[in-house]
Parts: C-alpha cells; sequence; structure tokens
C-alpha cells in the first residue's frame, strides 16, 4: 500500500517551542490519525530549522557554540512533540550532514534556472528575507511582526528564476492540483503570485555564515529557505533514493505566515527537480493571546507547558482542535481556557461517570464497539474543518446526557430493570461509536473510555476522567 505523507513547518531553533508551533502540531497529528482510522498508511514528518543569522546571534549570546546550541533546541523541539502526545514517524535537522548533502545536490539539479546578481532591497533581519518596497512603504519601513525597521542590503546573490515556474505554478493552484485551503487564502496568494519576483536563494558567507554553502561557491551560503524547504524531501532521502512511495505529499501543513514561501518558491523548486506538486496546502491562523499577537517585547507569551500543566493534554487538546478553528485566527485567554475544561468536565467528564456507575449498579456488562458511518464528519475532515467535525462528535455527546436525563434509567431500574439494561446498553453502544471518532483527537482519553465500556465489568474510573481543579 502506498503511504500518505503529511509535513508540518520546521520551526526556527532560535526560541522555545510555543502555542504557534503545537498548532502546526496538533493539526497533523489529527489528520494523521483520521487517515490511519480510513485505512491508510501515513508518514509524519516534523524537524528543525536550523540554520541562519537569527540562530547564529542567539547562540553567540548564550555563549555557546553553534552546533552545541542547535542541538540542545532541536531536543526541546521533540520533547514538545511529545508532550503533546503527537507521533511522527520522521524527524529532519537541517544540519545534519544527510540534509546537507542532499540540499547541495538539489541545489546542483536547479542550476539551470539559478543566476548570479547583484540585488538591492530592504531585508526584515527577522523574518530572514527581503520585501518589496510597495510592502516597506505600506509597513511604514518597519515589519509589523518584528518590530524592527528594514534595513537596506546591496550584495551579490543567487537567483532563482520564478518566471520560469510561475505558469506551471499558477495553473497547478487554480486548478486545485495542488489545493490551498482556505480558499480565500488561495485567492490572496494568486493575488501575490502576479508580481512576485525571482528569489534570492544565497547570502554572502561573510554576512551569513551558519548555513549550507553554495555547490561550486564558497563564497555564499543558501539561503535558509532553500534550505529549509528542501527538508520535506530530503527526508524522504530524495535525491539519494526513490521518494514516489510517499511524494507528492498528501498535505503540508503550515501557518498562514509562511503560505507564500509554501505556494510559490516551494512549487518552483519542485517543478525544476521533475517531482509531482504536494497535493493540498494547508495554511491554519494565528494563535493570539488576549486579541493580542504573541511577542517576548510585549510580554504576553504564554508557555504551553503552563497551559498544559493547567489540566493536562486533554484539555490543552480539546482547546486548540475544538475551541480554535483550523484556518482561522484563534484566541487564547484563561477565562476560556476555564470555560473549555468546564464543558469538557461536565460533557464528557460527568457522561462517562455517571454512565458508568449506572452500569456497574444494573450489572450491564462491556459492549463492542460499533463501526458507524459518519458522512457529516467525514465531509468537514476532508475539507480541513476539524473543529467543525469535533463539534459533530460533542452534538452527539450532548444528545447522550439528555437521553440520560429524559430516560431516567435510575428509576426504570426500580419497575423494570430489564428495560434499564437496555437502555443503558444503547447508550454504553452509542457512546463508544462516538468515542471511536473522538480518539483521533483526544488519544488517551479516549483510550480510557473505550478500556471502560469494553471491560467485562463496567466500573467507573476511580479519578474522574477530568477532576475539578
Ligand atoms: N522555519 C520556518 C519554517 C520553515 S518550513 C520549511 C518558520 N519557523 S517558525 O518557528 O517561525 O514557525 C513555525 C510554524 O509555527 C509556522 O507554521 C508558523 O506559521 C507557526 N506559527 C508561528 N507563530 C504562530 C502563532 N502565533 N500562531 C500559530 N502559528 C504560528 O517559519
Amino acid at each position: 500500500m502506498k503511504e500518505s505523507y503529511i509535513t508540518t513547518a520546521i520551526p526556527y531553533v532560535n526560541g522555545n517551542p510555543h502555542l504557534g508551533h503545537a498548532m502546526d502540531y496538533l493539526l497533523a497529528d489529527t489528520l494523521r490519525r483520521y487517515m490511519m482510522y480510513c485505512g491508510e498508511k501515513v508518514r509524519l514528518q516534523a524537524g528543525t530549522d536550523e540554520h541562519g543569522n537569527k540562530i547564529f546571534k542567539k547562540a553567540a549570546e548564550q555563549g555557546l557554540p553553534t552546533q552545541e546550541f542547535v542541538d540542545i533546541n532541536a531536543q526541546k523541539f521533540q520533547d514538545f512533540i511529545h508532550s503533546l502526545g503527537v507521533e511522527y514517524t520522521d524527524f529532519i535537522r537541517t544540519t545534519s550532514p544527510d540534509h546537507e548533502r542532499r540540499c547541495r545536490e538539489i541545489w546542483t539539479r536547479l542550476s539551470d534556472h539559478i543566476y548570479k546578481d547583484k540585488y538591492e532591497g530592504w531585508y526584515c533581519e527577522g523574518c530572514e528575507s527581503y520585501v518589496t518596497s510597495k510592502e516597506h512603504d505600506n509597513n511604514h519601513g518597519e515589519c509589523p511582526d518584528h518590530k524592527k525597521p528594514y534595513v537596506k542590503l546591496s550584495e551579490e546573490n543567487y537567483y532563482l528564476r520564478i518566471a520560469d515556474f510561475k505558469d506551471d505554478i499558477r495553473s497547478a493552484i487554480e486548478s486545485d492540483e495542488l489545493k490551498i485551503t482556505p480558499s480565500f487564502r488561495k485567492k490572496e496568494f494568486l493575488n501575490l503570485l502576479k508580481d512576485m519576483p525571482d528569489v534570492s536563494i544565497s547570502r554572502p558567507k561573510e554576512q551569513v555564515e551558519w548555513g549550507v554553502s553554495v555547490p561550486g561557491d564558497d563564497s555564499q551560503v543558501m539561503y535558509v529557505w532553500i534550505d529549509a524547504l528542501a527538508n520535506y524531501i530530503t527526508v524522504l532521502g530524495f535525491p539519494d533514493k526513490d521518494i514516489s512511495e510517499d511524494w507528492p505529499a498528501h498535505t503540508q501543513i503550515v501557518g498562514k505566515d509562511i503560505l507564500r514561501f509554501h505556494a510559490g518558491i516551494w512549487p518552483a523548486m519542485l517543478i525544476g527537480l521533475g517531482l509531482p506538486l504536494p497535493r493540498n496546502l494547508l495554511a491554519h491562523g494565528f494563535i493570539t493571546v488576549n486579541g493580542e499577537k504573541m511577542s517576548k517585547t510585549v510580554g504576553n507569551v504564554i508557555a504551553p507547558e503552563d497551559i498544559l500543566a493547567k489540566h493536562g493534554l486533554a484539555a490543552f487538546r480539546y482547546f486548540f482542535l475544538r475551541h480554535a478553528s483550523t484556518t482561522d485566527d484563534a484566541d487564547f485567554t484563561w477565562d476560556k481556557y476555564e470555560a473549555s475544561y468546564n464543558e469538557l468536565a461536565n460533557d464528557l467528564g460527568n457522561l462517562v461517570q455517571r454512565l458508568a456507575t449506572l452500569c456497574e449498579k444494573n450489572a450491564v456488562v462491556g459492549q463492542k464497539v460499533e463501526q458507524r458511518a459518519n458522512p457529516d464528519f467525514d465531509d468537514h475532515m476532508k475539507k480541513y474543518e476539524f473543529n467543525i467535525a469535533f463539534d459533530i462528535l460533542w452534538d452527539g455527546i450532548s444528545e447522550l446526557n439528555k437521553r440520560i436525563d429524559l430516560e431516567k434509567p435510575w428509576a426504570l431500574a426500580k419497575t423494570h430493570p430489564d428495560k434499564a439494561r437496555d437502555v443503558l446498553i444503547k447508550l454504553v453502544i452509542d457512546l463508544l461509536a462516538i468515542n471511536n471518532r473522538l480518539k483521533l483527537f483526544l488519544p488517551e482519553t479516549g483510550e480510557r473510555i473505550e478500556t471502560i465500556f469494553t471491560a467485562t465489568k463496567i466500573q467507573p474510573p476511580a479519578t474522574p476522567l477530568f477532576p475539578k481543579a
């Protein structure tokens, strides 16, 4: 069976993992679990983007050799991913010798589309990227993301001739051969593509020391984006190995800010290499805190560890997968988080506790998990509306709560114990069927629920699933 391949953006390792990164991982993990649930074999890549000036400077600030610094931070990201209950199959680090060698080979294979030229323009050191004069003027000379003035740079660079690929990229995106979700971002990007100039893909070594050298020109290192984008195929072994088992990717997941690199430069590289384009690009929104962009300068960054420590992993996944839209921005506040946790505890935690207690009292034994079709759910999952698919499951949970209240099996047990047992058995079977999909979002909780209600003897958990703090 061919594998389906899902990718996540590889974060820069100059800082700690944050909520934005968590979003990439949670969405990828949910998609992976869903595709496996549908019977597919899935490969999920994660990794770290370890080159470039920001990282080089940060290591120097901390008085660490750069490699040591990135080693420490790459480990932090791996630990972080595990702490989210996310399972990847491959982890790529851009400083690994295999990646660097493969990157150079990729460059060489693209050389028909690469030329050297002098460049002068506005550059953001935070983004490690040039901006157009229009962007510079619109932003009044300052990067809105990094709150730093753009600097004028002039240098010799290698360029990737985007013009060679523009028509192919446009038609692939327009026809959804490379499908961008959400569709408003597709429109946005197609507009941007019109004026997309050739991209500079190297930096003089005096400016950026920490990077992959350009083949045949030791005075230049590769621009961090070329090196970073290549990760999606170097991790599969390209060009040493035939990657057709996994490539093209089924879905590449990125934040909205980096969609343009993935919809522009990346397809250009792929076409230049004679490789097919990924089938889907999913751009998620940004997580804000109290309505504001997270920023160290503003001092409003909330560490994911603090949120995880509050009510555990299920509460974290529940909030960010149900109350954050898959494709739009979402806001985190502690109040919203508490409300979300209470909902989880009241709707699902109580249901499990109540139903298991009633089953125990009425000697109802564990049931089998029924596979049921849910076309509405599938439809939303396939459209990358994971939060709406999650809502559908939650409607099912609320329905079960209502049924218990209405059918009052505890009262029925006094007069018609057989009927009470039948009511409870139906409730258990229905809960297990919903839970089978709930597991995609809340794997740990789903496993616990399945264990409770499939056991020979149903018993409520010794500690409730979601204890009141
Ligand atoms: N290194 C590049 C990606 C290279 S992929 C070939 C990069 N790194 S990053 O650390 O800045 O961002 C990693 C991911 O986190 C991106 O998908 C980015 O969009 C996402 N997020 C960063 N901040 C975010 C939020 N506040 N909210 C949601 N996601 C955001 O870009």
